[in-house]
């Protein structure tokens, strides 16, 4: 019997080309990402036409380079793992298309993965031990989400941004006061060098008890702050504003995080009550590229501490998009469904 179960996984969704190699759903074994970052700084923004050339370009090498790092050959890979969707359409079509040319030729399985999947399994990861079910909150550039992880391969949705996602709130702010993209990590960085409650922008938490979030508000709060005081003449502190910004949106999610632990295991105690079994763990998970945000982690570290509830964060390379995660939803997938066929498509906007 082959000991070893090799998954080489590939991610394009959007301005990342990157591939790894998994043995099993949580072993990494190599994790390649070729960011664009620089190609599209000058545009202030990913340029999707842009970012597919370059996928096209990078695909085959970064692939080999995945598989050199883990000291493998195409004959040792038992499966392909490919994000086909959410994300930009002619990017994930780049990694589909490769994907489906190396199951042919190499006569490998093939699975398409959600890309919002396979942030959730960063977190198999980086806790090795850590098993469904469990609450995650899933901030990137295009999601902001409270969600039921039921079990690997089942996801329920229970609360979602109505308007923009926290990422993409943070890469328009960053726009506002002249920081560039990508914004998330520049206004990490500058409102450590200002007092978050010099400025103090609303909070938005909708309607009580719902676990949707707003941040289109917030958005437009900063950009009128930043005309008014242009207006007067007066010169803007861009480090109170991001200060100001991120302790507002962090509030926001870290209180509604609590608030969907503290229902949740509610529900759980009443059916383990009822039931006659052993109480399940208070957990968070936290997954996507926000959840790099230095103060979130900061946040809700101390509020799950003050609340007894167990945090997990995923390593920071893990946070933002990579084709290692993807090859850990890959594999729990191929272990419940099988493989895909050759008809896989990409789907710009896969839901969870
Ligand atoms: O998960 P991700 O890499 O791609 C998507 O699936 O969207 O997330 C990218 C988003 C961007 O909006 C970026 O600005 C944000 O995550 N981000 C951050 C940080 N690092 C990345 N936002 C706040 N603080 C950070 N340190
Ligand atoms: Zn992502």
């Amino acid at each position: 019997m082959k000991e070893k179960f090799l998954t080489l996984a590939i991610e394009s969704s959007c301005d990342e080309t990157a591939a790894a190699v998994l043995n099993g759903g949580r072993q990494v074994l190599s994790n390649i990402i070729s960011s664009q970052i620089a190609i599209h700084e000058a545009y202030g923004g990913v340029v999707p036409e842009i970012a597919s050339r370059k996928h096209l370009e990078n695909m085959n090498p970064v692939v080999q380079r995945a598989l050199d790092e883990a000291g493998v050959t195409w004959d040792d890979i038992d499966l392909i793992g490919v994000t086909n969707g959410p994300g930009l359409i002619g990017a994930l079509v780049i990694g589909v298309a490769a994907a489906k040319g190396y199951s042919l030729a190499g006569n490998i399985p093939l699975v398409g993965v959600n890309h919002m999947y396979g942030h959730v399994s960063s977190n198999f990861i980086t806790y090795t031990d850590l098993e469904p079910p469990f609450l995650c909150l899933v901030v990137s550039g295009g999601h902001t989400n409270i969600v039921e992880v039921e079990d690997y391969t089942k996801i329920k949705v229970l609360g979602s941004t109505r308007d923009d996602a926290v990422g993409e709130a943070y890469d328009k702010v960053a726009r506002v006061i002249g920081l560039g993209y990508p914004g998330g990590p520049k206004i990490d960085k500058l409102a450590k060098e200002g007092n978050p409650e010099a400025i103090h922008f609303k909070r938005v938490y909708l309607e009580k008890d719902s676990l949707d979030f707003s941040f289109s508000g917030i958005k437009t709060a900063v950009l009128n702050h930043v005309n008014s005081e242009r207006q007067a003449g007066r010169e803007i502190n861009t480090a109170d504003v991001a200060a100001g910004f991120q302790e507002a949106v962090v509030d926001v999610l870290v209180t509604k995080s609590i608030e969907a632990v503290n229902k949740y295991s509610e529900t759980n105690s009443n059916a383990a009550k009822n039931n006659g079994i052993d109480l399940p763990p208070r957990r968070l998970v936290v997954a996507g590229g926000v959840a790099a945000n230095s103060r979130l982690r900061e946040a809700l570290t101390e509020a799950c501490e003050r609340e007894s509830i167990e945090l997990y964060l995923p390593e920071m390379k893990l946070c933002t998009d990579n084709a290692a995660m993807i090859g850990s939803a890959a594999y729990y997938k191929y272990q419940k469904f099988g493989a895909d066929d050759l008809s896989l498509d990409a789907y710009a906007d896969l839901s969870f």
